[in-house]
């Protein structure tokens, strides 16, 4: 049985063209109906990605224009869709996924299937779910399911501030990693706050052997592939896994990749959106957030109608944590 949602029309930010952050228009469209296995979800808070971007300029593929786009949502169920068990309507729910292939979350509803979504403890409020959804799975899917990190091994992370960056350094700290990060100096003290226990400015000369100095790593989360390659391989411990995320130019090279094999470094490369169950991994990192132990830092909140700026603000402001647009 469908129970729909009583609105029939809404607004959402869409993309009539590709190109940068002036694309974005706030449209009247029609609010969707849920399909088979899917939930409709009032959005109460979507969340800003450099992804979000990726799409709108055309980088990545949607599959029509004009489009929807946003990864991240957090609201309450308005419609539940045939199939759908384990989620009713007005349910606090959260969810990542979105707005690749299918319509996203900035918007005043989005339709989801329910293997995108999980349930929201009433501790933890719809915008830190919302900026914790997408960098929280990256961050899982790196430290857990790849690099399996262990209690005292150290973890370098890669752009500490940053979206992931800043949760990463939380859930490799609450794993029992001794946690190293690299990011602008100004953030030390607010890294420290987080979890790391060495904070190394990424612009001084003399950083891999610092870092070397500093132990070297047992596990990298690398935002920036491009640049750390090898420098992830020089700073390596034996048995070392390197986790690659994030890239901000097409090409990376290794000026000597022979060292990577007596040091037996694995190397892993990974989207988010291939995660096996991105439901399971919200709630797990629900639970975190409920219990205090990885809470996103959300540095600034835009209307719906301020969308574009906040695009614009992803990729050329600098501060710690997350931005997200609240309705
Ligand atoms: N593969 C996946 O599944 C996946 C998932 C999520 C994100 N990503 C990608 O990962 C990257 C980061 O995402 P995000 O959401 O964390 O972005 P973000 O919030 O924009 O953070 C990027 C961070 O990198 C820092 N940074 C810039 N240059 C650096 C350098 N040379 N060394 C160390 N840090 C540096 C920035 O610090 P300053 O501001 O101080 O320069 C900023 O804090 C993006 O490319 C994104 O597309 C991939």
């Amino acid at each position: 049985m469908i129970a729909l949602s009583k609105l029939t029309a809404m607004r959402a930010v869409r993309f009539h063209e590709h190109g940068g952050p002036d694309v974005l228009t706030v449209d009247e469209v029609d609010e969707p109906e849920p399909e088979y296995g899917e939930v409709v979800v009032d959005v109460e808070a979507a969340a800003v990605n450099p992804v979000d971007t990726y799409f709108r300029e055309g980088a990545y593929p949607v599959p029509h224009l004009p489009f929807i786009g946003g990864s991240d949502v957090a609201g309450t169920v308005a419609a539940v869709g045939d199939g759908v068990e384990e989620f009713d309507i007005d349910d606090r729910v959260f969810g990542t996924g979105l707005g690749n292939g299918r319509p996203g979350s900035y918007a005043e509803a989005v339709a989801a299937p329910t293997d995108l979504i999980a349930h929201l403890p009433e501790a933890v409020d719809f915008a830190d779910a919302a900026a914790l959804a997408l960098v929280g799975t990256t961050a899982w899917q790196a430290l857990v399911h790849h690099a399996a990190a262990e209690p005292a091994e150290t973890v370098l992370v890669h752009g500490g501030s940053g979206g992931v960056g800043h949760v990463a350094i939380q859930l490799a700290e609450t794993m029992g990693a001794r946690v190293h990060t690299t990011a602008s100096s100004e953030y030390t003290e607010d890294l420290e706050a987080l979890g790391a226990s060495e904070v190394f400015d990424y612009t001084r000369d003399d950083l891999e052997a610092a870092v070397v100095d500093a132990g070297g790593a047992d596990v990298v989360v690398d935002l920036h592939m491009d640049q750390y390659l090898q420098f992830n391989a020089s700073v390596a411990n034996a048995g070392a896994r390197v986790i690659g995320i994030g890239n901000d130019t097409s090409s990376g090279s290794f000026d000597d990749i022979g060292i990577t094999k007596g040091k037996e470094i694995r190397y892993q490369f990974m989207s988010m959106y291939n995660a096996d169950d991105i439901g399971a991994v919200l709630e797990r990192l629900a639970d975190l957030c409920a219990r205090g132990e990885v809470e996103p830092v959300i540095y600034g909140a835009y209307a719906l109608d301020e969308t574009a700026e906040a695009q614009r603000a992803v990729l050329e402001d600098s501060f710690v944590g997350k931005l997200v647009v609240t309705l």
